[in-house]
C-alpha cells in the first residue's frame, strides 16, 4: 500500500508538471494505465458506497404563480440499478488533463409516489395521486471534461459535459386526472417519445448532468476510496 501511495504521489506530481515530456517511452504507457486504473477504482468505490436502492429527498413544490399554481408532492423516491454501473472506456491525457470516459448502466429503475394538484398557465388543471415507476434500459454516458489528479486524495473535475444515450424509457405512472384511460394514454405517449427526446437533446441535458457529476466527484473523493487498491 505504501508503495502504491508513493507511486500515485509520484504520478500526481508528474501530472502536475505539464512541461515534462510524457509522450515518449514505455513508462508513459504504464503511467497512463496506472491513472486509468486509479480513476476506475475511484468510480467503483463511489458506486460501492452507494445505497441500493438509493433514496432521494422528497420534493415539495408549493407554487402560486401564473405559470403554475398549486402543490406537487413527490415522496418515496428510490433509484435502483446504479450498482451495475461500469466504466467501459477511460482515456485521460496527462498533459491536457482532458478526460473521456464511457459509462454503461444496463438498467435503472426509478420509483416514486406523487400527489399533484396544480393549474398550469391559469388554464389547465393537472391532478392525481399514485405510485409511479420509470425504467430506463441500456444507458450509456460519455463524460468529457478536465480532470485534476495532482492531489490524489481529492480528485477534482471541471467543465464536465455528459452525452447520454438510452435504448428505452418505459413509464408506468398512475392516477393522472384520476382517470385510467388518460393515464394509459400518457404512459404510452411518454414511453414512445422520451428516450428519443433524450437522445436527440443530449446537448441540452449535458450541462445539467455534468454539474451533478462535478458535485458528486468533487465532494466524495478522499484517500479512503483507494484503500482497496491492489
Ligand atoms: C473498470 O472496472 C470494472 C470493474 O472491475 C471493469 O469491469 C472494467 O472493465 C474497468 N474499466 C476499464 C476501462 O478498465
Ligand atoms: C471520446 O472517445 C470516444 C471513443 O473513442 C470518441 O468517439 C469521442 O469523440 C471522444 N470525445 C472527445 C470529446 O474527445
Amino acid at each position: 500500500m505504501k508503495f502504491l501511495i508513493i507511486t500515485f504521489a509520484l504520478a500526481g506530481a508528474i501530472a502536475a508538471i505539464p512541461s515534462l515530456d510524457l509522450r515518449t517511452g514505455d513508462e508513459n504507457v504504464e503511467l497512463g494505465s496506472v491513472i486509468t486504473d486509479l480513476i476506475n477504482k475511484t468510480i467503483n468505490s463511489l458506486i460501492e458506497n452507494l445505497d441500493e436502492p438509493l433514496v432521494l429527498d422528497d420534493i415539495n413544490v408549493d407554487e402560486n404563480s401564473e405559470g403554475l399554481s398549486g402543490t406537487i408532492d413527490v415522496t418515496n423516491i428510490k433509484i435502483s440499478g446504479l450498482k451495475s454501473l461500469v466504466a467501459t472506456y477511460i482515456d485521460v491525457n496527462l498533459i491536457s488533463k482532458i478526460m473521456n470516459i464511457t459509462i454503461h448502466i444496463p438498467d435503472i429503475n426509478l420509483q416514486f409516489a406523487a400527489n399533484v394538484d396544480v393549474v398550469l398557465a391559469e388554464l389547465i388543471p393537472l391532478y392525481g395521486a399514485g405510485k409511479n415507476s420509470i425504467d430506463l434500459s441500456e444507458i450509456e454516458l460519455t463524460i468529457t471534461g478536465l480532470i485534476d489528479i495532482h492531489d490524489l486524495k481529492h480528485i477534482k473535475v471541471q467543465d464536465v459535459g455528459v452525452l447520454i444515450h438510452l435504448d428505452s424509457a418505459t413509464f408506468n405512472l398512475n392516477g393522472l386526472l384520476n382517470n385510467v384511460e388518460f393515464t394509459a394514454l400518457i404512459n404510452t405517449m411518454l414511453t414512445d417519445n422520451v428516450a428519443a427526446f433524450i437522445n436527440d437533446n443530449d446537448a441540452l441535458l449535458s450541462k445539467v448532468l455534468g454539474q451533478i457529476i462535478e458535485d458528486i466527484v468533487n465532494q466524495n473523493t478522499t484517500m479512503e476510496n483507494f484503500e482497496s487498491f491492489p
